[in-house]
């Protein structure tokens, strides 16, 4: 029943109902239906879902919120904050169609849900504001947390220029030039991205040093003149194919020598979980491009070396998410 029980919780976040009782606890029913302008019926089901499922209790008229819903109220959890809008407007209808997806090999839930000349969400994204703030907001927030776990675990002290591909709004850009104030970083992202985290990176003063480049990074060459390319959350979203191809085009975007990290989700070499890289592996199968997965360490390895990256080590990239950075060098046997 986990697809009922998020759908009180996004209702419950989504209308306010969660925000307005943290403000004034104990409200009782006729007085939520007024605040959130709903007929006596909707709001004795929206509450008898929510105290049922453990999000709201009842005491005597009075209503209140458990603990399980403090982050979502006030600035308790940015995380959780963004990704309640994320699943409900990005994955919660598309997932409903995961097998037709996994039979017809390719994202039949985005096409479903947003249209048949959809092929990515990143594309279709860009054309619609409101699911491409729900995307970024939530890609951001997640990126926030992982990209200061990032900063600590890759060293950049040997590179000159970076080449962030796939970077998004620049959070992992600004983090990074932060930290190593001698580092120049050029990031490829679509044309709407880059010029969101062009406009970021002259707000927050680094535009000098770091700036965004809007291509596609399948049909236009990456720039040559950086030592070091970074792959962040970006390669599992596609087909084996299409990661060596990446790989190849960025060795022939850099010289012997150069660096390479990935940072992604990871599967175990053994193929048995964790769960959350099923999880990933689903959305990005039936909604995000119907061609990625979480790969494992092992084959991102085989592909850089095959691309001409001699592989330099695994690190766990932070402890509250289970992803990883893969390294390499350009050359050298
Ligand atoms: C999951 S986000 C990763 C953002 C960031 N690198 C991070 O680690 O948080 C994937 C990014 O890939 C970008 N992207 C998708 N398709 C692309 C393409 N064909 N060319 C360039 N960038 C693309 C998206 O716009 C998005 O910013």
């Amino acid at each position: 029943m986990a697809h009922y029980r998020f759908q009180f919780l996004s209702a419950g976040f989504e209308s306010g109902l969660f925000e307005a009782l943290a403000k004034q606890p104990g409200m009782t029913k006729a007085e939520i239906g007024a605040k959130l302008g709903l007929a006596e019926q909707p709001t004795r089901v929206l509450l008898l879902g929510l105290t049922a499922f453990g999000l709201t209790s009842k005491a005597g008229d009075a209503y209140r919120n458990t603990a399980v819903v403090t982050p979502l109220t006030g600035d308790n959890d940015p995380i959780a904050a963004a990704l309640v809008p994320y699943h409900q407007h990005i994955t919660y209808k598309t997932m409903g169609w995961f097998w037709e997806s996994l039979k017809a090999n390719t994202n039949v839930g985005l096409k479903k849900v947003f249209g048949d000349e959809s092929t990515t969400l990143y594309e279709r994204i860009a054309a619609d504001p409101t699911l491409e703030s729900a995307f970024h907001n939530a890609m951001g927030a997640f990126s926030a947390m992982s990209s200061t776990e990032l900063v600590k675990t890759l060293d950049f002290s040997s590179y000159t220029h970076v080449l962030d591909i796939g970077g998004g709004r620049a959070i992992n850009a600004t983090n990074i030039a932060r930290r190593w104030p001698h580092l120049r970083i050029t990031i490829l992202d679509l044309p709407t991205v880059a010029k969101t985290a062009n406009e970021r990176l002259v707000a927050a003063g680094l535009d000098d040093r770091v700036k965004a480049v809007g291509l596609d990074a399948f049909s236009d060459e990456f720039p040559t003149g950086a030592d070091c390319v970074l792959f962040s959350h970006f390669l599992e979203i596609w087909s084996e194919e299409r990661i060596r191809k990446l790989l190849q085009k960025a060795s022939r975007a850099v010289g012997d020598g150069a660096g390479i990290f990935v940072v992604t989700p990871l599967q175990d070499d053994d193929e048995t979980g964790p769960q959350h890289a099923a999880e990933l592996s689903a959305y990005f199968h039936a909604v995000a491009s119907g061609e990625g997965m979480v790969y494992t360490p092992r084959e991102y390895e085989e592909w850089m070396s095959e691309a001409g990256f001699r592989p330099a080590g695994r690190t766990p990239v932070g402890e509250l998410i289970n992803h990883i950075a893969i390294s390499g060098v350009k050359g050298g046997a």
